[in-house]
């Protein structure tokens, strides 16, 4: 019954071209604004791509069958708390007191399962862990996709670009003299878009990967937000109101989106019901699992009532600047967050035409899972 609560999202064709149409997505690429020449070749701006392995395709016919269940491990459980493979010649500085590290002197590709499986749990404690200086980039792209496999499933995104051949890697590009960001900023006063990634799925991403290949020298930092300190402050009385509610996220509007602006959609969009409030395997602690992207209406209230609640949770998360941090990029950086536990937000702030382009690789984790109310 619930998944025909997700309304038929209203069409804006136009506005959709643009990227700013009612979803909001500030990053519209897309088959229709790449230009391979620029990204191969360079421009007399703009230096050719660092790494065209990685340069986006969209093969319209390329179609993936609905996604199965699977039992996803939570290696994290498995870990030394201590955290000796993966710190022992660390220089590890917080980025703030409450969510963030940065990490010196590690470099992921050379850890152990060992070390994978404190990674997982340093990750989950810290939320979003930035890692300088790695060769990550420069791996051949399935040794790069062997590594992330140890986390769980790989997901495969139902509309963005991938590496010809690499359907698991999820690219965020935009390319060379790209100035999508003024047609944009027409329309729209921020391109901040608070979400963690494809909630809409039944068991959605956990320890998630994302290194740079080219950025500009300033700009495109990216936004994290610990879910689990935004639960945390909220009081008592309210968090119990909160447990035992489920929200529907809906992958249609994204997938419209993509269709409206010549796109491909790899799978058949779906919606998933999740509680509001989950509970993170390797820690025990609770978070909260809405976002403005993905999650449209909370089970059994009626649309005023749902559309109320939910949009004091988005603005509770997006006004939190002290459970939040900004992530700034630089070549070699692996970003590796729990998206169980985080949301984040890309920042569209320059429009000089330099080229900013990402890799993700995105292993899928449990079935979101709520534990009782514990009283405080
Ligand atoms: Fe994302």
């Amino acid at each position: 019954m619930a998944p025909a609560l997700v309304e038929t999202p209203r069409s804006n064709v136009s506005f959709a071209n643009k990227g700013i149409a009612d979803y909001k997505e500030a990053y519209i690429g897309g088959p229709a604004a790449y230009k391979q020449e620029a990204e191969v070749g360079g421009t007399a701006k703009q230096p050719p791509a660092r790494y065209p392995n990685y340069l986006p395709t969209w093969d319209p016919e390329e179609k993936y069958p609905p996604l199965q269940p699977f039992v996803h491990k939570e290696h994290g459980k498995d870990a030394d708390p201590t955290f000796p493979h993966l710190l022992e010649n660390a220089k590890v500085t917080n980025l703030t007191s409450n969510i963030g590290a940065e990490i010196h002197g590690v470099e992921l590709s050379k850890l152990t399962d060992k070390g994978k499986d404190e990674l997982a749990l340093f990750v989950a404690q810290k939320k979003v862990v930035v890692f300088r200086n790695q060769g990550f980039a420069d791996l051949p792209i399935q040794d790069a996709l062997n590594f992330g496999g140890y986390f769980g499933r790989h997901h495969i995104h139902p509309t963005s670009g991938a590496p010809k051949g690499f359907p698991a890697v999820h690219l965020v590009h935009r390319g060379a003299e790209d100035t999508t960001a003024r047609d944009f900023f027409e329309e729209r006063t921020n391109s901040v878009t608070w979400h963690s990634d494809v909630t809409y799925e039944q068991q959605p991403p956990g320890t998630t990967f994302l290194y740079l290949l080219d950025g500009p020298v300033a700009g495109g930092d990216t936004l994290f937000a610990s879910q689990t300190e935004a639960y945390r402050r909220l009081s008592p009385e309210f968090r119990k109101r909160l447990h035992g509610l489920k929200a529907i996220h809906s992958a249609i509007e994204q997938a419209d989106n993509s269709k409206n602006r010549g796109g491909v959609v790899r799978r058949e969009p779906v919606t998933s019901i999740h509680p509001i409030v989950r509970t993170h395997p390797g820690t025990g602690e609770k978070a909260l699992f809405v976002n403005p992207q993905f999650t449209r209406r909370i089970v059994g209230y009626k649309r005023e009532e749902s559309d109320f609640l939910l949009k004091f949770l988005f603005d509770h998360i997006a006004k939190g600047q002290d459970f939040q941090a900004r992530v700034k990029w630089a070549p070699g950086t692996v970003v590796v967050w729990d998206n169980r536990v985080t949301a984040h937000s890309a920042l569209l702030d320059w429009d000089d035409g330099q080229r900013r382009h990402l890799a993700r690789i995105t292993p899928q984790a449990e079935r979101p899972e709520e534990t009782p109310f514990e009283g405080k």
